[in-house]
Parts: structure tokens; C-alpha cells; sequence
């Protein structure tokens, strides 16, 4: 059995997933396909924890996939072909995409030119789709926007033939991120505005990712009418939602340790550096960047404060900055503010570290990478994957 709120039993660094609160997900996305008439798939970018497919495969039936190794893992271990859009088919890898395809989406009428035949040869049950770009998105942060000017993804309305070939059944559309129910609501106006003409000629349409519904919060309500509504003007119309965030929302943990504590003298900030790493382990709270929750210490937004402070009722907090193990300068974020000076070996608990996580992660510095557990509804702890030196090596074989 796993202490769920101080992981005490676990020494080392592990992210852990929790099945009851994976399976909390998975319900409420569930219910919504079934409340909004629509279908949602997992995007793999997001989560590819493969070996908990099955507890996935009670709620949903199918993958999406971005690349071909994402594509293999759909048909190969969630056992159905993949909803499959990349910007870059290549001819050494079309042929395999496409037998692991159930959809296809083109990225742009070149790619289409030049695949599309090929694709429906090899797997003709296939349907194709493209990529639009409704040249809107509220997405702030440009480096998550798929809509940014100049961007690389999709076709633009002025740009699509008013015929479109007739083996194109699909649209695509991919403009959000960690985003409510009230931006889709506007963004579809958009999209349909812009694209609304072409509707006649297609038979599905995929919204794309960035739907977070399991956050709390998130007008589910409005979601689902946005989408009913959607399906009574356009009945013929099969919709597809493909969040990844959304499924591996708050589903676990990134359980680490300290190792030393530098600095604190002469006016300088405290550091416990820490057996795990922003950039190998947390790649987003520096690329995106965000600063991430640490359990039982309060978030200190001001990069200023790293003394000992007094709290509002007298007792006293301590601030640190948390290091990681490479030798990359910036591999630290301040600041949090614990009850407690931090003692080497206590557990540092990162939440919510499961979503574009053990996805991005990599070995720079050979730094060992973290283990993954799942803990089980009972409490019992199954560990899915250990690391060692020989997955750091045969890497570069
Ligand atoms: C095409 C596409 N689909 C789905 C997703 C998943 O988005 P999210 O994890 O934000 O739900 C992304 C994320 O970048 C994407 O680019």
C-alpha cells in the first residue's frame, strides 16, 4: 500500500500514476462523447503510458496519432487502427502510417498530391482528410499556437479548391490549448464561418485537441451544447474531439528527492537541488513555461523573495529554489515556501506530472530517468517501467 499524500515508501524518483483518478477521467470524457454525440480519442503526444491501455479501452475505442511510431503503438497495442495527421509524411514511411490508419489527414494539398493515392493503395478502407487553418486561435503563448502568422499547419480557405478532390472525406482542425468550453464556442464560429461552405462535401470533422474537460471548472455543459448544436445543422457530420491533456489531467505525481542544499549565504537564494530535472523530467515548466505545483508549499510567484519569511499567523516559512541534476544553468524554477526546513532525502511530490511528460522526457547528462508506477484502486503499487544504463546506451547503438 502507497501513502498517497507523502509517497514515503518511495525513495526514488518515480512518477506515479493514479488508476482511480485516470479512471475519474476517463469516465467524465466518456459521458461527454456520449451526452454530445461525438467521438474522443486520446492523443498520444499527450500520454502513451501503453501498458494502461486496457483501463483506457473500457471508456474509448480508438488513438490518435502523429507519427508513425505513434500509429504503430494505436494498432499494435490499443489494438485499432489510429486517427493519424502529421505535417511531414515521408515515402519511407507512408505505407506503414497508412496500414495503421483508420484516418488520414494531410497537412497540406501538396502532401495530399503526392501521397494520397498511395495511401488508399495500401489500405483502402482509409479515409483522408486535410488540415484547415482557420486563422484563429486564443492561444496566448505562441509556441502553442497553431494558428500563429506565418504558421506551418493547414490549409487556409482562400487556398482550398471549391471542389474538393472527392477521396477528401475530413476535415482537421487543431487551434487550441488547455482551453474551455468558451473558446471552442468562438473558435467554431470561426471555423465555420470560414469553412462552412466546404461542409456539404465532407463527412467528419475533428476538432482537434486542447478541450481540457476534466479540469476543474470547465463548462462541460456548455461543451456538449456546442457540439449538439453543431451535429443539428450539420447531421451528417461525424465529429471527433482528441484531447491528450485532458485524459492525463492531475492523474499523478512526479515523486522526487533532495540531494544537497547550496547557497543561502550572503543574500543568496537557497537551493535544493533535487535527483530529478526541469529540462529531462518537466520539459514544459521551462519550454511552455509554468510554474508547477509542489505538495505542501506554497507557490511564490515574485522572484525576489527567498529568505525565511514570517507567516500571517507568526510561525515561519522557508523558501527554495528547486534544482535539477544536469549541467544545464537555467535547470532550476523558483520559488516555493515550505513549513519546514527541507532536510536532504525528503520527498519533493511535483503534481500533476503525468501529461506531456514521459512522453518528452530525455536522458541528457545520462541522468537517470525516473521510474513509472501505477497504484492500483486497492492502494498496491505496480511498477510499469524501471530504468537502467542499458536503455541509456542502446539508445545510441
Ligand atoms: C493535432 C493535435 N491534436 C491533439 C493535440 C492534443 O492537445 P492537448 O493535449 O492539448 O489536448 C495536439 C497538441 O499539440 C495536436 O497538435
Amino acid at each position: 500500500m502507497v501513502n498517497l499524500q507523502t509517497f514515503e515508501e518511495i525513495k526514488h524518483p518515480m512518477y506515479v500514476l493514479e488508476e482511480a483518478r485516470l479512471r475519474r477521467n476517463l469516465s467524465l470524457i466518456s459521458s461527454v462523447a456520449e451526452a454530445a454525440d461525438v467521438e474522443i480519442i486520446l492523443a498520444f503526444k499527450a500520454y502513451a503510458l501503453w501498458k494502461t491501455f486496457p483501463i483506457f479501452k473500457e471508456y474509448i475505442q480508438a488513438t490518435t496519432a502523429s507519427s508513425l511510431w505513434e500509429a504503430r503503438l494505436g494498432y499494435e497495442e490499443f489494438g485499432s487502427k489510429t486517427h493519424t495527421f502529421s505535417p511531414a509524411y515521408t515515402d519511407d514511411e507512408i505505407d506503414e502510417i497508412a496500414r495503421c490508419s483508420s484516418h488520414l489527414t494531410f497537412n497540406s494539398l501538396t502532401q495530399y498530391e503526392r501521397y494520397h493515392q498511395r495511401v488508399r493503395t495500401v489500405n483502402s478502407g482509409i479515409s483522408c482528410g486535410i488540415r484547415i487553418n482557420p486563422e484563429y486561435s486564443e492561444v496566448e503563448t505562441l509556441l502553442y499556437n497553431p494558428c500563429a502568422p506565418g504558421t506551418r499547419f493547414g490549409v487556409r480557405n482562400a487556398l482550398l479548391p471549391e471542389k474538393l478532390p472527392t477521396d477528401i472525406e475530413g476535415f482537421h482542425c487543431h487551434t487550441l490549448c488547455e482551453s474551455g468550453a468558451d473558446v471552442f464556442r468562438r473558435t467554431l464560429t470561426h471555423i465555420e464561418d470560414k469553412f462552412g461552405a466546404w461542409f456539404s462535401q465532407i463527412k467528419w470533422i475533428n476538432f482537434g485537441g486542447g478541450h481540457l474537460m476534466t479540469r476543474a471548472g470547465y463548462d462541460i455543459d456548455l461543451l456538449v451544447a456546442t457540439l449538439r448544436e453543431f451535429h443539428a445543422r450539420y447531421p451528417w457530420l461525424k465529429v471527433v474531439l482528441e484531447p491528450g491533456s485532458a485524459f492525463a489531467w492531475q492523474t499523478g505525481e512526479l515523486v522526487s528527492q533532495v540531494v544537497d542544499i547550496v547557497g543561502g549565504t550572503d543574500g543568496e537564494p537557497t537551493t535544493a537541488i533535487l535527483n530529478v530535472s526541469f529540462t529531462c523530467h518537466m520539459p514544459d515548466c521551462l519550454e511552455m513555461p509554468y510554474h508547477p505545483r509542489v505538495r505542501g508549499a506554497a507557490t511564490l510567484e515574485s522572484e525576489d523573495v527567498f529568505l525565511p519569511q514570517t507567516t500571517e499567523d507568526g510561525g515561519r516559512s522557508y523558501v527554495y529554489r528547486l534544482g535539477g541534476n544536469s549541467c544545464l544553468s537555467g535547470d532550476f524554477m523558483r520559488s516555493w515556501a515550505f513549513d519546514h526546513p527541507l532536510q536532504i532525502g525528503e520527498n519533493i511530490i511535483f503534481e500533476d506530472m503525468l501529461h506531456y511528460t514521459t512522453v518528452k522526457t530525455n536522458t541528457f547528462n545520462g541522468i537517470s530517468h525516473p521510474a513509472i508506477g501505477l497504484v492500483r484502486c486497492d492502494g498496491s503499487l505496480e511498477m510499469l517501467r524501471t530504468y537502467s544504463y542499458a536503455d541509456y546506451k542502446a539508445r545510441m547503438d
